[in-house]
């Protein structure tokens, strides 16, 4: 049994030979953390763990305990994991063992997003019924150990069976107490065009905050962080991730206290939420999964990808790879009629892509960003058959068909507005903030989401549609419920994305062949919550091939190479003007859901025909690439970042795709190696360069190296003497390695 209790000492260890989790009831009652690291022995008796630097847990305050799920204003001074006002307004929880219950299997979490099982052995889940006697407050702390994985999923529910009613003003879905604080912390930070770049520093006491109060996971900030050690790489040293399967205000910290132990925080952004249960309700948070590693970052974000891709991710295209899509966004913007879609669906069937998606601007009277956001009928200016006719005539080329939505958003010059202005979230009496001239539909009203469902169902059911990109273009501003009594206004913000994960359930429900993509802004709302309705999110508007570089690599922390939208595009590149080869471009975007962003109708015969290569190039390794492990080799965000490199492996370790990129030139580089990894050291392998643009370099790649040798000595990237084939900047390099 993976989860063993110790009725005699009390104690509770996870273990799946992977990972070990211990904890045990304490002397005052309530539930402690002994252990989180590699596995332990089963059958043992740790309670000599929970030793603090004080002898005894009785009487005493400010003593580095390691609390399971602590709570304010007992003599723990460190930030709670949940916090509630009584009706009486005070704040004391003391939370003592009341039950537990172990059973194979995950259940589901209501409403939420979520890890699962498919076969109730993969998985374990303990459930701790914590017991407030004075105010009949229980919390149930669930946490599942995964059978395959390095990883730990936990969720808590908290329920009022007292008589008064409780507001819940924090409540985290991990928190964690580490007894030392020799931990650098990573996390990842941007901005629009710039999402998701790695930041590492040292723990340093006080505390670390990363979080959202956008009302999504942002481009700003990410609700994920690591804890490594300082001599952490990516193939050793200690690891622990953390990410949140949600996609609204978060926040994670990290408090260093005065005896350098770290409490490590991740849930809802209190600053945001509230909730009250009255009595006999029960509130139940999202779910954060804990991922271990003892070698290295790579070995954690293997386990967020496996775990993402294939239970965390559902439905039919779960498992399938990704069409290789042509968008017209950057293409034409709003600026197209029926003639010339087709015309770009017809040149890139050609080139060989397999779906054609229409972007923003075919509803309502869509011309611009300014209007008819919320009005989902086809404009028939532009598409005079409407998505039927246009959908018919791209499907019959043979490709598959896709549509862009915005659902969650209304322009204030659109019918919808005009009929219901007050879906629109802002308070009464004041006027409400337009962001990209629109406003936020309340997704916390059922009318609301009936009402999308509805019309979006129509436009869906309508036409052959096997791919949706479901947008989302503004933050939120004067958070308000008009449903809501004053006293639940906390509540908005989760409410919303509680209707959220509603419209997509309905809608992937009544459309599973559909392949959704989310999207924010470009990567404003690529989170784990997400990913369990649209198995893949746009990872930037930014497809410069060397800001995407850094983008994907900030990404790829946490989640698998499949999730990430990764489109070619033209140069001089819209968002940095910077221009680079087509094939760097390809070579960079070929690691994700791979795809153009362009006109293909302007492009020249040379262009076609490389874009030609390039297409029977990735279906040639799509399933490598989309399905395989994912290694990073060289850091854009260490050193000079000048070299990126990264590869794909299959499982068993028969063929692998390099990606080797340099941004800028520069004189007497040198021999430069990378070493790989995930290879057979027995194995030989038989390398190619892509491009072959020097024949010199394709002859001294076309050899075959040991997988010890690649592994150890490294590839060599350009040998030196023949720096000349790869002069220039933004360059890039492939190389495909067939084990013979
Ligand atoms: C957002 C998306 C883009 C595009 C536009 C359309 O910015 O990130 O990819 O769909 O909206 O308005």
């Amino acid at each position: 049994m993976p989860v063993e209790w110790q009725p005699q000492s009390q104690q509770w260890h996870l273990y799946n030979g992977r990972l070990s989790v211990v904890l045990a009831v304490l002397e005052s009652g309530s539930l402690g953390q002994l252990y989180l690291g590699p596995p332990l022995e089963p059958d043992r008796d740790y309670r000599h763990l929970a030793r603090g630097p004080f002898a005894g847990y009785a009487n005493r305050v400010g003593e580095p305990i390691r609390f399971e799920l602590p709570t304010p204003d007992s003599g723990d001074y460190r930030l709670p994991a949940l916090a509630v006002r009584h009706a009486d307004g005070s704040q004391v929880l003391d939370l003592r063992y009341g039950t537990h219950r172990i059973a194979t299997g995950k259940p589901p979490l209501a409403g939420l997003p979520s890890t699962y099982t498919e076969d109730a052995a993969e998985a374990d889940t303990l459930e701790i019924d914590l017991v407030d006697a004075v105010s009949g407050l229980m919390a149930t702390v669930r946490l599942t150990i995964f059978r395959d994985h390095a990883a730990i999923a936990r969720s808590v529910t908290v329920r009022n069976d007292g008589s008064t009613p409780v507001r819940i003003t924090t409540l985290m879905s991990a928190s964690l107490d580490i007894l030392d604080g020799g931990w650098e912390l990573i996390s990842l930070h941007g901005a629009w065009s710039r999402e998701r770049h790695v930041v590492r520093a040292p723990l340093i006491p006080g505390r670390r905050v990363i979080e959202s109060l956008r009302g999504s996971s942002s481009l700003e900030q990410s609700p994920f962080l690591a804890l490594v050690r300082p001599s952490t790489t990516e193939d050793a040293g200690e690891a622990i991730g953390l990410s949140l399967v949600y996609s609204g205000d978060f926040l994670a910290d990290a408090q260093v206290d005065q005896f350098s132990t770290v409490r490590l925080r991740l849930g809802l952004n209190p600053d945001s939420f509230q909730w009250v249960l009255e009595p006999g309700a029960a509130f139940t948070s999202p779910e954060a999964i804990t991922v271990h590693s003892t070698v290295g970052l790579g070995a954690m974000s293997e386990t967020f990808h496996r775990l993402f891709r294939t239970r965390l991710a559902r439905g039919e295209w779960r498992d399938r790879s990704r069409p290789v899509l042509i968008n017209n966004w950057e293409g034409t913007y709003f600026d197209f009629d029926e003639e010339r879609l087709v015309a770009i669906a017809t040149v890139a069937r050609d080139l060989g892509v397999e779906l054609f998606v229409l972007d923003d601007g075919w509803f309502g009277r869509r011309d611009s960003d300014d209007r008819s956001l919320g009005d989902w009928v086809v404009d028939t200016r532009k598409l005079p058959n409407g998505i039927t006719g246009l959908a018919q005539r791209v499907t019959s080329l043979g490709i598959g068909f896709g549509i862009w939505i915005e659902p969650e958003m209304v322009s204030a010059d659109s019918d919808l507005f005009r009929g219901h202005p007050d879906w629109a979230i802002g308070v009464p009496g004041r006027p409400r903030t337009e962001s990209r001239q629109q406003l936020v539909l309340d997704m916390g009203r059922a009318e609301v989401v009936d009402y999308l469902y509805a019309a979006l169902e129509a436009v869906l059911g309508s036409a052959p549609v096997s791919y949706v990109k479901w947008d989302m273009n503004r933050t939120m501003t004067e958070t308000y419920g008009l449903a809501l009594p004053p006293e639940r206004q906390g509540e908005m913000r989760h409410r919303y994305i509680l209707g959220l994960y509603e419209l997509y359930s309905r809608l992937v429900e009544r459309f599973p062949h559909i392949l959704f993509e989310s999207c924010s802004s470009g990567g404003g709302r690529f989170d784990a919550g997400m990913l369990a309705y649209a198995p893949q999110a746009w990872t930037s508007d930014d497809t410069d091939a060397m800001e995407r570089l850094r983008i994907q690599w900030g990404t790829s922390l946490a989640f698998p190479v499949s999730s990430m939208g990764a489109h070619v595009s033209a140069v001089p590149n819209h968002q940095v003007a910077r221009m680079t080869p087509l094939a760097t471009r390809a070579a960079v975007a070929f690691f994700g859901a791979f795809g153009y962003e362009l006109d293909p109708v302007a492009m020249g015969p040379d262009e076609r025909a490389q874009v030609a290569a390039q297409i029977a190039w990735f279906k040639t390794h799509r399933e490598t690439i989309q399905g395989g492990r994912f290694l990073r080799l060289q850091s854009p965000f260490e050193g000079d970042g000048n070299d990126t490199a990264w590869m794909c492996v299959t499982d068993d370790a028969r063929h692998a795709v390099v990606g080797w990129y340099r941004e800028l030139s520069r004189p007497v580089p040198g021999p430069r190696s990378v070493r790989l990894r995930g290879l057979d050291p027995a194995t030989r392998y038989r390398v190619r360069v892509w491009p072959d643009v020097d024949d010199t370099l394709v002859r001294r790649n076309a050899l075959v190296r040991g997988g010890d040798e690649l592994m150890s000595a490294g590839l060599f990237l350009d040998d030196g003497a023949r720096e000349s084939a790869i002069r220039g900047d933004f360059q890039a390099r492939l190389f495909e390695l067939e084990a013979i």
